[in-house]
């Protein structure tokens, strides 16, 4: 049974939406964010205001600190979700140490964490793994490329994962995440980020014309593929399993951009030339997540879409 979630990186935004649907289900939740500047806070405690109620209990604590896990380690805990992280692939460049700390340091300390209280461990990696893949879809056994600093640092996660999960005897599920969108999402990311700059009468900037092409999974599918996981655990072996969580539909961008421009009724962009960091396509082989979960219908893109737009309208002061 699992009645005791420990979910780190809950004030951001995959972590702030499990949590959500989670309490929901009337799972005790405790929730862990250091609430760092990476983006506007204001997002951050606005999320956090919506999870304050009962059976929750927040943390400001910082996973890059031994401390930490000293006052963590006497709750009740049955299972960790760790979705706090250093994310950003072309913040990596400007800022690599703060991937290394965040993103490897604070992952080794909630190995040793799940290892000392003896709990089973369901951690974000991300599509970025892949790097720029030799055939499509990806499968979770395919080679891997990663191409920046954030790539290798949730390599380098699923690594440390493989050897505790092995050389401890540990049930721990890595989860693959393809560009998520929605609600209550990222503002540094391409669909709310081109909202906000229209918004703001600001260009967008476009690599390569939008040649290239992304997986987009929209929040609420990821809910619905990652929630029968968490109860479900117990049915994976004592092993480090790993699981793309994927619309399995890869859209060209400039496509993705047109629906956005009809949608806000605005064309604002300045084109950039292609960036080496980034990867040209992203499209993740599902079929392992959609058995699990048993999800056979996904959200429509224009309807996802919608739902973002109308949210963004109703919360945009909270991207000043
Ligand atoms: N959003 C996506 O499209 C996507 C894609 C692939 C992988 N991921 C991964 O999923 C996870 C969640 O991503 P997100 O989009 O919700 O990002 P997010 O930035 O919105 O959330 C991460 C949260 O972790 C917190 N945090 C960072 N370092 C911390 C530390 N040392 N101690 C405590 N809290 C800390 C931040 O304050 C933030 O609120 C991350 O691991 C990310 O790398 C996300």
């Amino acid at each position: 049974m699992v009645n005791n979630i420990l979910i780190t990186g809950c004030a951001g935004f995959i972590g702030f939406s499990i949590t959500k649907r989670l309490l929901e289900k009337k799972i005790k939740i405790i929730g862990v964010d250091n609430l760092n500047k990476y983006y506007n806070v204001k997002l951050k405690k606005a999320r956090l205001k919506i999870l304050k109620k009962k059976n929750f209990s927040f943390y400001k604590y910082d996973l890059r600190k031994k401390k930490t896990f000293q006052k963590l380690i006497k709750k009740k805990i049955d299972l960790i979700i760790h979705f706090a992280a250093q994310p950003g692939v072309r913040y990596s460049y400007e800022n690599p140490d703060s991937y290394v700390e965040n993103n490897v340091q604070a992952f080794l300390n909630i190995l040793n964490f799940a290892r000392q209280k003896k709990i089973d461990l369901i951690y974000a990696s991300s599509s970025s793994v892949y790097g720029d893949a030799k055939s499509f879809p990806v499968k979770e056994t395919d080679f891997l490329r990663p191409k920046n600093i954030y790539a290798i640092t949730k390599r380098n996660n699923e690594e440390m994962a493989e050897i505790y999960s092995k050389s401890y005897n540990m049930r721990i599920i890595g989860l693959r995440f393809f560009t998520v969108f929605g609600e209550w999402g990222r503002p540094d990311m391409m669909i709310l980020k081109y909202l906000d700059y229209c918004s703001k009468n600001k260009k967008f900037p476009l690599y390569n014309k939008g040649n290239f092409f992304r997986d987009f999974t929209y929040i609420n599918d990821l809910v619905k593929l990652t929630l029968p996981l968490i109860f479900k655990k117990n049915k994976f072996k004592k092993c480090h399993t790993l699981l793309n969580i994927s619309t399995g539909k890869p859209i060209k961008v400039d496509l993705l951009l047109n629906k956005l421009i009809n949608l806000v009724s605005r064309k604002l962009i300045v084109n950039l030339k292609p960036k080496q960091p980034e990867v040209f396509k992203t499209f993740g082989d599902n079929t392992k997540i959609k058995k699990i979960s048993k999800l056979k219908k996904f959200e429509n893109i224009d309807i996802a879409l919608k739902k973002t737009y109308a949210w963004y309208q109703n919360y945009k002061t909270l991207f000043k």
